[in-house]
């Protein structure tokens, strides 16, 4: 979705808005553009469809300069991706402004505005919070002042940025339902969608709250106000992953070094977690221990891989705890009659912790008598964690690549040690084997990780197919979800996944040589019945890639091809599984030649509906 760099210091800020612009591409966006106040006064603007390089082309023939500028990456909502459509807008010269998220009320407001006499350059709805600051600004000459009154009259959901001409040392920021940071400097700060948009120029950062409004000005000063418009003061926050986790390092996607990371943040994710051979439930919170005594039902709420990892989860919280649990898409779940069992907690899964179809159900839910609500979320400070009773932090560290890799395995990790928090049956064998299994899941991802030389060449076979078939049974079947999600978000072939077991209730029909299908088979109770499923697309003529523990005895034919997964206790199969299908989707997007950070059409974190 669009991202937000504003910055307000003592020297030209060009270079740090278009950093920070560059930092902020793995979100997703259209077009790109930039406003700096100069020296004199003035307002100057360059704006460019495509990718920030071509912005950058512009600066380079025509440098803006000043020492206050707002800029923007946009994902098109109201009018097609264009450099007209592009921000900052533009108020009468004087007011720029930038701003993510959706004005539903937009069109009501343009109208009284047109009949004012406002000409409008755009189809945005932004452009009319553009207007209706200025106006309010003309009145009384106060940019705080003027940004309030205008968003006490407009709904919807909102990160913005304006500054004016006639205020030339202050930036005011504001945040509803779409984030933004401020980034504290020394007598020089910033704002923008997410910390690393700004960690070239600081990593002290301040997140602002729902219904806050933020303003910089010259000298260093930064006064917040909550949706009541009274001063607060909020933390004060070091990032702690250090500059180097916006970069790409030695490797040639963010998508793969974050597959590379994985063994890396897992252990993180166990860190501190886990004492002897079981799970410290106070990981979840400090009233996390009393709340869990009481869960007789689960709902688990997400979207995308992060509803894949609800999915695993669901199959283990019945097995290992015997507590019943329903797994749904965020979208769904928002807008349907919900009955809730009692005593039902109500879980969230959500990498950014900020999409906005995830915080919508959190919201409902909070309606609806639920025992309690925790969030399982990467990002801390998020709304998610902050609107939750208890919260588990999975510790992947920023995840550029859109294409979600290590959050999804971190989740699968966090997920499972509530799974083993809420047994009834705690401290026995069964919880000390998968705490001992679960401090060696690094290392079997290590050894996983070795499978990339063999995936690489196998991904041949899939460069110029426009369909793939995922199959696999009870955990694995969300692995295989998981894997057709991967494959068709990076690379744009079409792929589905069944549970196995379906394959001969329609599916099968499209089987032909043409149509490769990919198997996830551990050493389970299930393999002997997916065994059988197997066969019956070999006797169609079907393509099969096998990817099994390295015990199972399947012999590779003509048509069957097997890769060998390190072995591990079956509860973490379906974390182990999932690295080839993350490397086999990565291999086939690169022979293809897709972006694979930023695949089309695509934000990391959706925050409008
Ligand atoms: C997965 O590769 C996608 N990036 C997408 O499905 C994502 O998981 C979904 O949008 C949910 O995001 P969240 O985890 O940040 O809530």
């Amino acid at each position: 979705m669009c991202g937000i760099v504003a910055a307000l210091a003592a020297r030209n800020v060009q270079g740090i808005l278009l950093e920070g612009l560059k930092r902020l591409e793995y979100r997703g966006y259209d077009s790109a553009g930039m406003a700096v106040l100069d020296a004199g006064g003035h307002l100057h603007r360059q704006r460019a469809l495509g990718k920030v390089a071509a912005l950058e082309e512009k600066l380079e023939r025509a440098p803006l300069n000043g020492r206050i500028g707002i800029a923007h990456t946009r994902w098109a909502t109201h009018g097609k991706p264009s450099e007209a459509n592009a921000h900052p807008h533009l108020a009468a010269g004087r007011l720029a402004i930038v701003h993510n998220g959706i004005i539903e009320n937009f069109e009501p407001l343009k109208r009284e505005l047109e009949v004012e006499g406002v000409m409008f350059e755009s189809e945005t709805d932004t452009e009319v919070v553009a207007h209706l600051v200025a106006r309010a600004f003309e009145r009384r000459h106060d940019l705080l002042a003027a940004v309030q009154q205008t968003l006490a009259r407009i709904d919807g959901a909102y990160a913005l940025a304006v500054m004016h001409a006639d205020a030339p040392r202050e930036i005011v920021g504001a945040r509803k339902g779409s984030p933004l940071v401020v980034g504290v400097g020394i007598d020089e700060h910033f704002l923008a969608s997410d910390p690393l948009a700004l960690l070239q120029v600081t990593d002290r950062f301040v997140y602002l709250r729902e219904g806050d409004v933020v303003r910089l000005s010259d000298g260093g000063g930064i006064e917040v106000f909550d949706a009541e418009q009274r001063p607060v003061t909020r933390p004060l926050q070091v990032f702690e992953h250090g500059d180097g986790a916006a970069s790409r390092g030695d490797y040639r996607h963010f998508m793969l070094k974050e597959i590379h990371e994985q063994p890396a943040v897992i252990a993180a994710t166990l860190e501190g977690r886990l004492s002897g051979s079981h799970v410290l439930e106070s990981s979840f919170g400090v009233d996390a221990g009393a709340l869990f005594a009481d869960v007789r039902q689960i709902h688990i709420v997400a979207c995308g891989t992060s509803y894949h990892a609800g999915m695993v989860a669901r199959y283990w919280l019945e097995k290992l705890a015997g507590i019943p649990t329903q797994v749904e898409v965020a979208s769904e779940y928002r807008y349907r009659d919900v009955v809730v069992p009692q005593d039902t907690l109500f879980v969230t899964l959500s990498q950014s912790g900020e999409t906005a179809d995830t915080l919508a159900a959190l919201r409902y839910a909070a309606t609806l008598g639920y025992l309690g609500s925790l969030a399982i979320c990467n990002v801390p400070g998020s709304s998610l964690t902050r609107e939750s009773d208890l919260s588990l932090m999975t510790q992947a560290g920023p995840e550029i690549g859109v294409a979600s890799t290590k959050a999804f395995t971190t989740q699968l990790v966090s997920l499972l040690l509530l799974t083993l928090a809420l047994r009834r049956e705690r401290g026995d064998a069964r919880e000390a084997a998968l705490v001992q299994a679960l401090r060696g899941l690094p290392a079997v991802l290590e050894r996983a990780l070795e499978m990339d030389s063999p995936i690489a060449e196998l991904s041949e076979a899939f460069a110029e197919k426009h369909h793939a078939l995922f199959l696999g049974r009870g955990t694995q079947f969300p692995i295989a979800l998981e894997g057709a999600l991967k494959l068709k978000e990076i690379s744009y072939i079409h792929a589905e996944a069944y549970p196995a077991g379906e394959l001969k209730h329609g599916p099968l029909a499209l089987v032909d040589a043409d149509m490769p299908v990919v198997a996830v088979a551990p050493n389970d109770e299930l393999l002997e019945k997916l065994k059988s499923n197997l066969q019956e697309v070999r006797a169609r003529g079907g393509e099969l890639f096998v990817f099994a523990d390295e015990g199972v005895a399947l012999a590779a034919t003509d048509n069957l091809r097997v890769l060998h997964v390190p072995r591990v206790d079956e509860c973490l199969a379906p974390i182990v599984y999932t690295v080839p299908l993350q490397l086999l989707s990565y291999h086939v997007a690169v022979l293809k030649g897709t972006d694979v950070d930023q695949p089309r059409n695509l934000a990391k974190s959706v925050t409008v509906e």
